[in-house]
């Protein structure tokens, strides 16, 4: 399986992946600015990295594709980032490394794996929805998934929502 967990040498590539993964967003009306926002700090892929939850797909020559960074907070395991280059999309990728932040959160036996996505983006929600997640509904979120998606709003992120796979 070309999915492996986030090695130090990897970290100076993956603000690269994650550029080359939102020139998607060029297609959507509204959202090509993200194209050229900006990408995840250096620090925040090191301390996931150091907890364990951040992740790497790979070529067979070992050539960073794509990666996914999650955190362990409190029952949850919350993915930061899934990003996939856009030369390497559409080969079930962006799933394996879904599918490895859910082994790991059955590891570790936590409850739910949870992350905010944009609703009205094909390779978001339903993405997500065709994996188990579903649209926690705004009434339902807790403190911490609330606090993030005003963050993002804040940002200019406009049309997200918070999903949830419970586990057990
Ligand atoms: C979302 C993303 C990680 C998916 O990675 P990927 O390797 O292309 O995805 P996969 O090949 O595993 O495909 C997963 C599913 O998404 C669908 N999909 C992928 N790209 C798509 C697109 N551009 N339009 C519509 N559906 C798409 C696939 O058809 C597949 O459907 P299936 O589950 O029915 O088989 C990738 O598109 C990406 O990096 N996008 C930009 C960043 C982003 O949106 N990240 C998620 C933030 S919450």
């Amino acid at each position: 399986m070309p999915i492996r967990p986030t090695l130090a040498k990897d970290l100076a590539h993956l603000p690269a992946i994650e550029r080359s993964a939102a020139q998607t967003f060029r297609q959507v009306p509204g959202l090509a600015w993200l194209a050229d926002s900006e990408v995840m700090e250096a620090s925040e892929h090191q301390r996931l990295l150091d907890a364990g939850t951040s992740w790497v797909a790979v070529d067979d020559q070992d050539c960073l594709v794509g990666f996914l960074c999650a955190e362990v907070v409190g029952t949850a395991l919350h993915v930061h980032e899934l990003s996939v280059g856009q030369a390497a999309q559409g080969q079930g990728l962006g799933r394996q490394l879904l599918e490895q932040a859910l082994a790991q959160a059955r590891l570790q036996r936590l409850h739910s794996v949870t992350l905010t996505t944009f609703a009205d983006v094909p390779w978001n929600r339903p993405f997500y929805e065709r994996l188990g997640f579903c649209v926690l509904p705004l009434a339902e979120l807790d403190a911490r998934l609330s606090a993030i998606l005003a963050a993002e709003r804040a940002h200019g992120l406009e049309g997200r929502c918070a999903m949830a796979l419970v586990l057990s």
